[in-house]
């Protein structure tokens, strides 16, 4: 064959694997509202960029006429370029081909590019849309998936993992996504379940729709399995690019620095007036955050889920960090089962990958009752306290107003090695709120008062009492937990002015095999 036809050959083929399933199945994807696996790849990446591995890969099954059934690429389209002009690997189903479903040799695609993201150490973005595996190739699929798995795994804070789901992913397919750092699902066109609903019904009984299981909306709010939730696949991948602007490439690296225009010393007048008189009302912490950071902006992680905690990431003078903050308008910010969960993790994925921590703090306390003991609120509650005591990266705490008992030590504190603790003028740091001490410290004295007028007077009193002499800043300041009590409108001066000394702040755990997180 001469040259020219050999070239010819080698088009030819580039254009066959790029066709995926065929012209019929791409019609069929996007008349779902679905772009197919390259069409994803090519806006995720900056122009020109992608480097495509193996592509002339084929599934080597034989069983079910499989061998007469050949697709180059194997349902899995992989390989790496950049996102603004940083290094990421991708790999991107094709569900055009036997629905995406994953065979061995798709799965070898998927390896070699998690391979070799871990040596050049880049983060890795898989977008997935999956029938899951491949029923033809049995259980040399459930290897393919297992081999992934533990890539995962070993993966997990050394490079960022980042999950789209833009399709089905059922059964084991969903714990790769599971494994990774962030899941990203798309409204309407993306579902994630262990078991779909025929199953649910066999097993349980129970009517429930596809939407209804595992649709990207009750995996935002009710199970937290997402981080963020796009309305459309477009509007997914700007995300993607934009969560990686916060990331570093690995965990040897810092997160990466950009030009800020906004003044470093831009006071916001109205942060000195945004905590309520009234102790008991609540206001939106996410006012106070975009009062700070960066151009007003802030990517929340887990928006819809466990809303009395709000978490996400913000840039200081163009240096990215993680912020957690109590939410007082949701559930006056209490710490539960689920707020806890959510914090601890995203404290964790911070501190893997060296992205300073600001908290801000207005927390009354742990929510009470059976309901949160019975689900283990002790444990879970430790995880955000685990996280936050482990984490050697830069933490600056702000108290804006409550910081009550157990949450008050949770809410990274100064004994678990907070760098820097500053306080609102408005902060109250005690064992426990006023309504609550005056119970315990004079409850006798106040049933003992027949009457009512008077009692009300009494309790009101001591409350009083109670606020002048424990809630507020100053206590705490007097032993050193506090380091400073700030002017609110000058937050941001002295969060960039924190952050800044600290970027050469070092601090290490003691050797171990790795810790026993209460999980
Ligand atoms: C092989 C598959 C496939 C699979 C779909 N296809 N799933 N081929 N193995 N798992 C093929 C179909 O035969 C069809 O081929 C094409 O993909 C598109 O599928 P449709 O059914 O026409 O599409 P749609 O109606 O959109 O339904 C999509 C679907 C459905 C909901 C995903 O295909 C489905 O239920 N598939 C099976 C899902 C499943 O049970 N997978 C195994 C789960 S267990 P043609 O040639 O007609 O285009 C599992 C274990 C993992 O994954 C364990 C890890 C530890």
């Amino acid at each position: 064959m001469a040259i020219e036809d050999k070239i010819q050959q080698l088009l030819n083929k580039r254009e066959e694997a790029r066709l995926g399933g065929g012209l019929k199945r791409i019609d069929s994807q996007h008349s779902k509202g679905k772009l197919t696996a390259r069409e994803r790849i090519e806006l995720l990446l900056d122009e020109g960029s992608f480097e495509e591995f193996d592509m002339f890969v084929t599934h080597r099954s034989h069983d079910f006429g499989m061998e007469k059934q050949q697709y180059l690429s194997d349902a899995v389209v992989t390989g790496h370029g950049t996102i603004d002009g940083r290094v990421v690997y991708v790999f991107s189903q094709d569900f055009t081909v036997f629905g995406g479903s994953l065979s061995e040799t798709f799965s070898q695609k998927i390896c070699k590019v998690m391979d070799q993201a871990m040596k050049v150490g880049a983060p890795i973005i898989g977008i997935n849309d999956s029938g899951g595996a491949r029923i033809q190739e049995g259980v040399r699929s459930l290897a393919g998936y297992a081999e992934i798995f533990q890539r995962n795994i070993m993966a997990s804070g050394v490079i960022p993992q980042i999950s789209a789901i833009f399709g089905p992913c059922a059964g084991g397919a969903v714990y790769s996504p599971a494994l990774t750092d962030f899941i990203l699902m798309s409204k309407d066109t993306s579902y994630m379940f262990v078991t779909g609903p025929k199953v649910a019904k066999t097993v349980t009984g129970e009517d429930i729709t596809t939407e209804d299981l595992g649709g990207a909306e009750v995996h935002a709010r009710k199970s937290g399995v997402t981080h963020f939730v796009a309305e459309n696949e477009e509007e997914g991948i700007l995300l993607l690019r934009k969560l990686l602007s916060y990331l570093p490439q690995n965990n040897l690296e810092d997160p990466p620095q950009t030009e800020c225009a906004d003044p470093i010393d831009r006071l916001e007048d109205y942060l000195n007036e945004i905590i309520p008189e009234n102790p008991n009302k609540p206001y939106d912490v996410k006012d106070v955050i975009c009062g700070i950071v960066d151009d007003g902006e802030f990517l929340e992680v887990q928006r819809s889920y466990a809303q009395n905690i709000c978490v996400g990431f913000a840039k200081f003078d163009g240096m990215p960090v993680g912020i957690v903050a109590n939410q007082p308008n949701f559930l006056a910010g209490v710490l539960d089962i689920d707020a806890s969960r959510k914090a601890a993790r995203f404290v964790r994925f911070c501190d893997a990958f060296n992205v300073p921590i600001v908290t801000l703090v207005d927390v009354p306390g742990f929510l009470p009752g059976s309901a949160q003991e019975y689900g283990g609120i002790i444990i879970h509650g430790a995880k955000l306290m685990f996280a936050y005591g482990e984490a050697t990266v830069p933490k600056i705490t702000i108290t804006l107003r409550k910081s009550y008992g157990g949450a008050h030590d949770v809410m990274s504190s100064k004994q678990l090695r907070g760098d820097i603790n500053y306080a609102w003028p408005s902060a109250e740091i005690a064992v426990m709120g006023p309504a609550g001490a005056i119970e315990i410290l004079a409850g006798k004295e106040i049933a003992g008062i027949s009457d009512e007028e008077e009692k009300q007077k009494l309790i009101l009193q001591k409350e009083q009492e109670y606020r002048d002499k424990f809630a507020n800043p100053y206590e705490a300041a007097k032993y050193g937990y506090i380091d400073d009590v700030i002017e609110p409108r000058n937050t941001r001066f002295r969060v960039i002015r924190a952050l800044r000394t600290l970027a050469t702040k070092k601090d290490v755990n003691p050797p171990k095999k790795h810790s026993n997180i209460p999980l």
